[in-house]
């Protein structure tokens, strides 16, 4: 399994991160990969079975390094399954988690031309004073138009973890179910 992130603000890096350690917890190794400092090869992607991808959404798209990600995912000869992870605000409403009800999972699926074997949107983090002046008015504006959040001091994390960890059992289930028997249980 290899497990990729996007990110700007680090959310979808904790997010990752989580994943991970759940994961290992089920004796599954797997070292979350930053997209922005190497995009892997063709190789290794075709040689997965599965690929899980957690991404980001900035003014109303994908971070451009998980779009070139899926771009290469849609040449590949042979596919690994999908688990397609995207991290943004609007998905904090109920409904807008859903494959069907973000519109970012349903924008990508097209473009790409994926079939992911999972896929969800999970609530990230809104911290005005980090952002620039700019930045702040863009998700005032769009906190205005959901009904979330316009003072600029706000700082809340939206992200439920324990939705995390169940996404993370899914990983689990379609990285093959059962945990690899470790060297200590062996039989010998
Ligand atoms: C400049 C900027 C633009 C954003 N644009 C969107 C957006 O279009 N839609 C949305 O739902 N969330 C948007 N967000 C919210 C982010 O997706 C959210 O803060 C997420 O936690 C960021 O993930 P990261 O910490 O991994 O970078 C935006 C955030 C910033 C700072």
């Amino acid at each position: 399994m290899e497990l990729f992130y996007a990110t700007r603000d680090g959310q979808s890096r904790r997010i990752a991160e989580r994943i991970a350690e759940r994961l290992a917890e089920r004796e599954i190794e797997t070292l979350p990969r930053d997209l922005a400092v190497r995009q892997p090869s063709q190789s290794s992607l075709e040689s997965a079975d599965l690929v899980v991808i957690v991404a980001a959404i900035r003014y109303g798209k994908i971070l451009p390094e998980a779009r070139d990600f899926l771009a290469a995912y849609q040449k590949l000869e042979t596919k690994p399954k999908l688990v397609f992870l995207v991290v943004n605000l609007t998905s904090r409403k109920p409904g807008k988690e859903t494959p069907e009800g973000s519109v970012y999972i349903r924008k990508a699926i097209k473009q790409y031309e994926l079939a992911p074997a999972f896929a969800r949107a999970i609530p990230g983090r809104l911290d005005y004073k980090r952002y620039t002046w700019r930045d702040r008015q863009l998700i005032r504006f769009i906190m205005l138009m959901t009904g979330g959040p316009t003072d600029p001091r706000t700082s809340i994390e939206y992200t439920p973890w324990d939705v995390v960890d169940d996404i993370a059992e899914k990983v689990a289930e379609l990285n093959g179910g059962t945990p690899a028997v470790s060297e200590s249980n062996a039989v010998t």
